[in-house]
């Protein structure tokens, strides 16, 4: 039996279904080969706000296809569920194909409401404990998450525990419910963190003195917040390339990388440039650019200097340049810069930031270093 909280969006809850069912069937027969991505393709058209009229019957007929039809019992399971749901459901298919959007999508009445720390809140359908959690001054700790990018839940940090458990579980993959309680500071949160940042710098090179990121890294908030101890490794740490040319206007230091693989999405989800991935495997694993697809010809390429939470991706221009806390931010609104739909104040958080007068002793340039950069 499988329990699904009130107010959930039939439509979507049916996407997540055929997905699983489009992937797990093996293609050896053909209803069940050609029905499972017949099927996952509809939904996701009419998800994304282009089904038609005809979506929902064409969904009972590719279901009834496989019904009995097929070598193992896969067919007839993604049936049962698809039909099963339109019977019914129906009217949210149908609504959803005419005004392109969920019947339960902005219906304040199924607010969840959530409890973190005690707290009520009063979360948005469709958020996570993440999303929820920082919309209301409450704060959780990310490496790999950005609030423009796909979850990729990889690196941990974020863990939290629910009430009564006696486990933790990420916060930024975990979807609001009704009565939800989470506690973002436990005991055994803490204990997690303290152990997981143990992970993080054991083969972090804390370089810091040299690294153009400190002043403003997250992996020295988070240990100073988090940890605060030495590493307890007595093992000698895993070496890996320092300057790493990416492109003639970024190098990489793999040492640094913690592989929260943010640089990645950036350039699979924003730039589409498919222009970095990672190689190798284990604590080997590398960022690297795609042979076919030179970073350089990204022309956004420079942003993943600013969303990487370390000083593994490195601007050429600034190299050892300045220390961020010479530095002065003047906001700026760039002309012809139009903010996005779902961020309109990105516009207003981009600033150039200007070397200001250092001590003559410590001042080796007269001109002063400046670069921009969108905060996250
Ligand atoms: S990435 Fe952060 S922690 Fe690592 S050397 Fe640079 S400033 Fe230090
Ligand atoms: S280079 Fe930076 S953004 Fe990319 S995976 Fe490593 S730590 Fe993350
Ligand atoms: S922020 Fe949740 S796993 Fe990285």
């Amino acid at each position: 039996m499988i329990v699904i909280a009130d107010g959930t969006c039939m439509v979507r809850l049916l996407q997540v279904m055929l997905r699983f069912y489009h992937h797990e069937s093996c293609g050896q027969c053909t209803p069940c080969r050609e029905g499972m991505g017949w099927l996952h393709r509809i939904i996701d058209r009419i998800v994304a706000g282009e089904g038609m009229p005809e979506d929902v019957d064409r969904l009972y007929q590719v279901s009834k296809l496989n019904d009995g039809n097929t070598i193992c019992g896969m067919g007839d399971a993604a049936g049962y569920a698809t039909v099963g749901i339109l019977n019914k459901f129906r009217n949210e298919f149908e609504y959803f194909i005419e005004h392109k959007r969920s019947l339960c999508d902005g219906n304040l009445e199924s607010m969840p409401e959530i409890f973190i720390n005690g707290q009520s809140i009063q979360a948005e359908r469709d958020q996570t404990v993440m999303q929820a959690a920082l919309a209301h001054g409450i704060s959780i700790p990310y490496f790999c998450w950005h609030p423009a990018l796909s979850i990729a839940g990889n690196c941990r940090i974020c863990a939290v525990q629910v009430e009564g458990r006696s486990w933790v579980e990420i916060a930024c993959n975990m979807p609001v419910s009704e009565g939800l309680r989470m506690l973002t500071d436990s005991e055994q949160v803490r204990a997690y963190r303290k152990e997981l940042m143990q992970l993080v710098t054991l083969n972090h090179p804390v370089d810091c003195g040299i690294c153009d990121k400190a002043g403003e890294c997250t992996l020295q908030d988070y240990h100073y917040k988090y940890n605060g101890s030495p590493s307890v490794s007595r093992e000698p740490k895993v070496r890996s390339t320092k300057f790493h040319p990416l492109s003639e206007r970024i190098v990489l230091d793999n040492e640094r990388c913690i592989l929260c693989s943010r640089c990645v999405r950036f350039t699979r989800e924003i730039s589409k440039s498919n222009a970095l991935g990672i190689t190798q495997r284990g604590d080997t694993s590398l960022v690297r650019a795609a042979e076919d697809h030179p970073l350089d010809d990204d022309p956004y390429s420079d942003n993943v200097i600013d969303i990487c939470p370390v000083g593994a991706l490195l601007s050429r221009p600034f190299l050892y340049k300045a220390r961020v806390w010479y530095l002065e931010p003047t906001p700026v609104r760039l002309p012809g810069l139009r903010p996005r739909l779902h961020d309109p104040d990105l516009a207003s958080q981009v600033r150039v930031e200007a070397q200001r007068a250092r001590p003559a002793a410590a001042t080796s340039a007269s001109s002063a270093s400046r670069r921009s950069k969108i905060r996250r």
